[in-house]
């Protein structure tokens, strides 16, 4: 509780793998700025999952760090995995890895906005009348489909050669529930949904679609339904990327179309998301938000990762669990202005600017916070 007797919201930082740690502290950084300076109240906690961790203990989670998840009202996660995966059970991936948080607390929503800069302009590999004015959400069901569908392995066959297995299955409910946060989620935007599957070469691609156009007539009449092909979904991404509000689809079509859609923003580090299970009675849900990137080997211990997804993952994190849109407006203000200003990672800098590190990004960004005081 809060001197003024409210409850006080508990945050659970959890870096993980690669340049995780790296992202996480500069979205820590912020998280105290907010603290320090705009009288927010939370209770931070950090904790580790990941290769690392499996390494040092054997477990990529210990069971403190686990009970700690499950009880946050949000968590802040960097990235999971890199070299040494191979070496972790698939099993325990699926229990106490990235998959098994997701999964453990049904956080079957995921939201990956897209949304251009246009001061980005002039380093993004699209040309800037196609990239400009891009402004989409990706919704990808996050806790079922192939990712954990049965059966799935690899076994030896009589002659000797192998088969790997894996499973595509959605249910009706699923479908409905992630359906719901699209078409709400359009509500209050532009009104339009996308649904993307293969229906035309996949089974669970044909309930989906029957499911999605049932649920838009029954319960969002005023919601501008289409249905598109992923693999043309990939294309039109790249051609005419500001044709789409919300995008709605599966768990592996979302992973794949979200790195795509990162390159028209300029940058995989720069895209953030939100993880978000069903509501409960008191209206309150879980919830963990990550930049959509990974561990980047390449960039790993070299202080040179974007944290941008990072930090607007806090910003999402102050939207939609800790009840703080204006202080999620300052934070992406915040790293609009910073690199507006020239401040760029090596991923953002093309040919015309200085890269910076990740602590001076992070730097950057509180000192446009400084100056942005009030101004929200
Ligand atoms: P990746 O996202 O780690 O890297 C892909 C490319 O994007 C690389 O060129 C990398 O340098 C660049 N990149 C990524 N993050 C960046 C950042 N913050 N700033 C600047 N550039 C950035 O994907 P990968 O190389 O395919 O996968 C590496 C590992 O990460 C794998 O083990 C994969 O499973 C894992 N992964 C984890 C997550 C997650 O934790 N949510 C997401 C994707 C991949
Ligand atoms: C993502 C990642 C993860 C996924 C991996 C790390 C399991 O690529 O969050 O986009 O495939 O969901
Ligand atoms: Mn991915």
């Amino acid at each position: 509780m809060s001197s003024d007797g409210a409850r006080v919201a508990n945050i659970l930082l959890i870096p993980g793998d690669g340049v995780g740690p790296e992202v996480i502290r500069e979205a820590r950084r912020v998280l105290e700025w907010l603290c320090g300076n705009r009288g927010l109240k939370v209770r931070v906690g950090e904790r580790n999952m990941g290769i690392g961790e499996y390494e040092r203990t054997g477990s990529l989670m210990s069971d403190e760090a686990f009970a700690d998840a499950m009880a946050a009202d949000a968590i802040l996660f960097g990235a999971f995995g890199g070299p040494g995966r191979e070496k972790v059970p698939h099993e325990h991936i699926l229990d106490r890895g990235l998959l098994g948080l997701r999964r453990h607390l049904d956080l079957f929503a995921n939201l990956r906005p897209i949304k251009t800069l246009e001061s980005l302009s002039d380093t993004s590999p699209m040309k800037p009348e196609v990239a400009r004015g891009t402004d989409f959400v990706i919704v990808r069901e996050l806790t079922s489909g192939v990712y954990y569908g049965e059966p799935r392995g690899i076994e030896t066959l009589s002659d000797g050669s192998e088969k790997g297995t894996d499973t595509q299955a959605y249910t009706t409910g699923e479908i409905e529930r992630i359906a719901r946060v699209a078409f709400a989620l359009a509500a209050r935007r532009g009104g339009r949904v996308c649904s993307v599957d293969k229906a035309n070469v996949m089974k669970s691609g044909v309930l989906w679609r029957r499911v999605v156009t049932r649920l838009a007539t029954e319960e969002f009449p005023g919601i501008v339904l289409d249905h598109m092909y992923a693999d043309n979904c990939a294309m039109q991404l790249i051609i005419r990327p500001t044709q789409f509000d919300v995008i709605l689809t599966d768990n592996l079509f979302g992973d794949v179309l979200s790195d795509g859609a990162a390159a028209i923003v300029g940058s995989l580090g720069m895209l953030p998301s939100a993880s978000l299970g069903p509501e409960g009675a008191d209206g309150t849900r879980k919830a963990l938000y990550e930049p959509v990137h990974g561990t980047a080997p390449d960039l790993t211990g070299k202080n040179a990762a974007n944290p941008v997804g990072a930090i607007l993952s806090l910003a999402m994190a102050l939207r939609y669990s800790l009840g703080r849109p204006e202080d999620a407006d300052l934070v992406e203000d915040a790293v609009d202005r910073t690199i507006a200003a020239g401040v760029r990672t090596q991923d953002i800098a093309g040919s015309t600017h200085t890269p910076v590190s990740t602590p001076e990004f992070g730097g950057a960004v509180l000192a446009e916070l400084d100056r942005g005081i009030g101004k929200v």
